[in-house]
């Protein structure tokens, strides 16, 4: 289990002094191995830029994210990670036999799809919907909301009217094989949401060549969940957070637990105090651990800073993520508090 000291923690955050001015320690360059206390297979990488990182095994999504990066023009507009995060989000969106996410995404317990996301760039701009039906991309909508409107959050039947004026198509999203799911959840549960599984979210990060974060976060959120249920994947600081000074989180899991702790707004300012990403995941993780009943949650955190290093830890066995970096794009397992 991780622990730092006080002492550690003053080394780590320490400011150096140059030309008169204190330097934190996050800013300053540094060339030396980065220490890695998670993944054993993660070769730890100093540069590595343009980098995405997204929770689960969504390869197909860090693909199209490192794909929009790559067909970057000259201009400072396109292939940014903001683009990437959108592109790599809208993958399992679209993807019917992902039912955490997006079209064929399980319903509540009363059988609606409802959607979650949010949005950010590496300026601090958000956006985000919650409570979203019928409309595939909630990512999109969400940007449109960080980009067209002077607020951060729509919901419902607001954020579906928003899309609509914006040109989102209206869309049934209940797949039969989602339905039948729902049929069989109703003959074997008494209307009582449970269970760990089915949060799988795509929580994704990107850090593009001029070295600039965004991050998205996107889900149907908890399989046959109670009708108005809001999960932390909108949550701006829970479900997903973004500092372009000091690096980006994100989180998948039972988002109750994410929300009551902060836990993506928790990595990046631990990062901000000089802690590695695999730090900082860890120590969010033990914020719930420590003062909750995990026993029938999971919780995944990823977390990225401006080295190109990242960070991925869970509560328990089976998290993993895709990581595409340095010409890779990896399925790799994350570390877990629960061996
Ligand atoms: N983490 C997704 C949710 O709980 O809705």
């Amino acid at each position: 289990m991780y622990m730092i000291t006080r002492k550690d923690f003053l080394k780590k955050s320490s400011m150096i002094a140059v030309g008169g001015l204190l330097i934190p320690s996050f800013l300053r360059a540094d060339n030396s191995t980065p220490k890695i206390f998670g993944n054993k297979e993660f070769k730890p990488l100093v540069s590595g830029k343009p980098l995405v990182i997204a929770t689960w095994d969504n390869r197909k999504a860090t693909e199209a994210a490192m794909n929009k990066m790559k067909s970057a023009g000259t201009d400072l507009q396109s292939g940014t990670s903001l683009d990437a995060v959108e592109a790599g989000a809208r993958v399992p969106e679209a993807d019917p036999e992902d039912h955490s996410v997006g079209y064929g995404g399980y319903p509540d317990r009363d059988g609606f799809v409802t959607l979650d996301a949010c949005i950010m760039d590496e300026k601090g701009n958000a956006g985000s919907v919650t409570f979203l039906q019928n409309i595939m991309h909630p990512v999109s909508v969400a940007r449109k909301v960080m980009e067209k409107t002077p607020h951060v959050m729509l919901s419902g039947d607001g954020a579906y009217q928003f899309a609509i004026e914006q040109g989102f198509k209206k869309e049934n999203l209940l797949t039969e094989k989602s339905r039948l799911a729902w049929e069989d959840w109703k003959k074997k549960n008494n209307y009582i949401p449970v269970g760990e599984k089915n949060h799988d979210t795509i929580g994704i990060l990107a850090i593009d060549e001029r070295n600039n974060i965004s991050g998205a976060c996107t889900t149907s959120g908890w399989a046959f969940k109670m009708h108005g249920r809001v999960g932390d994947s909108p949550i701006l600081g829970a479900g997903m957070y973004v500092d372009n000074e000091v690096g980006g989180a994100c989180a998948t899991g039972t988002g109750e637990f994410v929300m009551k702790t902060l836990g993506s707004f928790l990595c990046v300012e631990l990062m901000r105090n000089g802690r590695t990403p695999q730090e900082a995941v860890e120590e969010a993780i033990h914020r719930i651990v420590k003062r909750y009943d995990y026993k029938d949650i999971q919780v995944g955190y990823l977390a990225i800073n401006k080295k190109g290093e990242h960070g991925a830890y869970s509560i328990k066995p089976g998290f993993v993520y895709a990581l595409n970096q340095n010409g890779e794009n990896r399925k790799l397992d994350a570390e877990s508090f629960v061996k």
